[in-house]
């Protein structure tokens, strides 16, 4: 397979603007979850191609890429901006065929790489540092460094989108990036990084290393030359790649994922809040990190809003990504496993709609079927764990003290939503969600990308998307001098 029209053979990683294979020569198949096939083979890189991405890193920072100027990088990433848009047609499909995403919320992705290619470029040079009073005979001053090489390992089910957030604000504060994709979808990454040499951006600043996370992934988290880790995935990995980094005293952003809920009160609007109640659980077939998994919601409405999603949920259909339905399938066979053992798990519960897999789905596509609980038990597990999939359990709650204490129940807090009319309510539980994003009659804000997002306890920490992402992405440096 060659990705068109950018001409990209994956099979082969992207290091100093050159696309070179795996040392190794060994290849990885990756898989169309619609139907089972095998797309093409991608590059198995390890720790001997993490050296020479890190190595070209690192030539990058001490040639044509250390010496631009601030907005000399936000001209390149304008650019790359407006191409990753030129191209748009190519990446919702590469995205849409790889994740399994239906083509609309694939095409959505595009757009979002691109803004926030825009917001970056606009940002990185409106970053400046202070000066301090101080002592007399003194001149203090601090200043906005970037870390250096920095490694960006990235799931599956939002590639462009955390691409965008991550190396993008890594580019703009001037560091040097290894990206290492997810073995499940990749393609994306491989086709920005084209778009990237083709924006005339200096050889090694993006160097991208597709392969096993515990070949790769992990080699990449050891390097000893690598300044700084930004991590999106799974709970156990996050902590595995924080106590690695740790061994050279490297600073890490954690995003991994949550079970955020929404608070529907009795004074709701719920003609507004009923398609984000649902959209927000059901978006990319639930495998979202900031997917709205429990609905919280006051008695006075409990039935009516139950009613309401079960209809919704009646309407909802899945089948392959292609056909840009509601709901496509999931990653992979083994994200289906992983879904279906919560289903089972949970037999006992009340659900109450389930959605329709389309009959003519491909017997091999990784379908689930969207799936509504009600009246859980916060303590469940389906109401405690992260199911990435498209799973909601609804619970019911009677007054705002106790709302807060179940939304507050469990070991994540990435987002929250508030649905109310009460101001005072709004601004009371604002406060007291435990939630790296509070959203107050709304879900998610349309995504966001100057919003800064990251999460408390398990769901990680370290903020990325805004101009937050550029002082995570940036080491400050304090200046006294002396003069007398
Ligand atoms: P994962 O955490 O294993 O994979 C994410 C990335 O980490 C991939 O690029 C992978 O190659 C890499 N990786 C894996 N092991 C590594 C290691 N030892 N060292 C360095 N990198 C490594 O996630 P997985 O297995 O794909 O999904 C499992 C669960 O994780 C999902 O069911 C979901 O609950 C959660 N998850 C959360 C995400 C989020 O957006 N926060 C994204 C993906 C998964
Ligand atoms: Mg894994």
């Amino acid at each position: 397979m060659t990705i068109r029209p950018l001409n990209i053979d994956p099979t082969h990683c992207f290091i100093a603007n050159e696309w070179v294979p795996a040392l190794s020569g060994q290849t990885l198949a990756l898989k169309n979850p619609s139907d089972g096939t095998t797309l093409c083979d991608i590059a198995r890189g390890n720790a001997a191609d993490i050296d020479r991405a890190v190595a070209a890193a690192d030539a990058a920072l001490e040639g044509a890429w250390g010496e631009l100027a601030a907005f000399e990088r936000g001209r390149i990433l304008h650019r790359i901006g407006e191409l990753v848009l030129e191209n748009i047609d190519e990446l919702t499909t590469l995205e849409s065929m790889d994740v399994g995403k239906p083509v609309k919320q694939a095409r959505a992705d595009v757009v979002a790489l691109a803004r926030y290619m825009e917001f970056y470029a606009g940002a990185v040079d409106k970053i400046h540092g202070a000066t301090i009073p101080f002592l007399e005979g003194y001149t203090v001053y601090t200043m906005r460094e970037p870390h250096g090489v920095t490694g960006h390992i990235i799931p599956w089910n939002y590639p462009m989108q955390i691409i965008g957030r991550s190396v993008g604000a890594a580019l703009a504060m001037g560091n040097a990036a290894v990206l290492k994709p997810a073995e499940e979808a990749c393609l994306t990454a491989l086709a920005f990084a084209e778009i990237c040499r083709q924006a005339g951006l200096p050889d090694g600043a993006l160097n991208v290393v597709s392969g096993l996370g515990a070949e790769a992934g992990a080699a990449l988290t050891a390097h000893p030359f690598v300044h700084h880790i930004s991590f999106t995935g799974s709970v156990g990995v996050g902590k595995l790649i924080q106590s690695t980094s740790a061994q050279n005293a490297v600073p890490v952003t954690l995003e991994l994922g949550g079970k955020s809920p929404q608070l529907v009160f009795d004074d709701a609007d719920l003609d507004a809040a009923l398609p984000f109640l649902v959209n927000a659980g059901i978006q990319n077939a639930g495998q979202t990190c900031s997917a709205s998994s429990r609905i919280l919601v006051q008695r006075g409405v409990y039935n009516d809003v139950v009613a309401r999603m079960a209809k919704r949920y009646g309407e909802l259909r899945v089948g392959p990504a292609g056909d840009d339905l509601d709901v496509g399938p999931l990653v992979s066979l083994r994200q289906k496993e992983i879904v279906e053992g919560f289903l089972a798990r949970g037999a006992d519960l009340n659900k109450v709609a389930v959605g329709a897999v389309a009959p003519d789905a491909p017997i091999g596509g990784a379908y689930v079927p969207p799936t509504l609980f009600a009246d859980v038990d916060p303590n469940h597990e389906l109401a405690q764990q992260e199911i990435f999939g498209p799973v909601q359990v609804v619970i019911p709650f009677d007054t705002e003290e106790d709302a807060v204490k179940i939304a507050n129940g469990t070991d994540f807090g990435l987002v929250a939503s508030i649905w109310s009319k009460d101001g005072a309510r709004q601004m009371r539980l604002a406060k007291r969600l435990r939630a790296g994003q509070v959203f107050i009659n709304n879900y998610g804000a349309g995504g966001g990308v100057e919003l800064p997002f990251g999460g408390v306890g398990l769901s990680g920490h370290g903020r990325e998307k805004g101009f937050e992402a550029l002082y995570g992405f940036s080491t400050l440096k304090t200046v006294a001098a002396h003069h007398g």
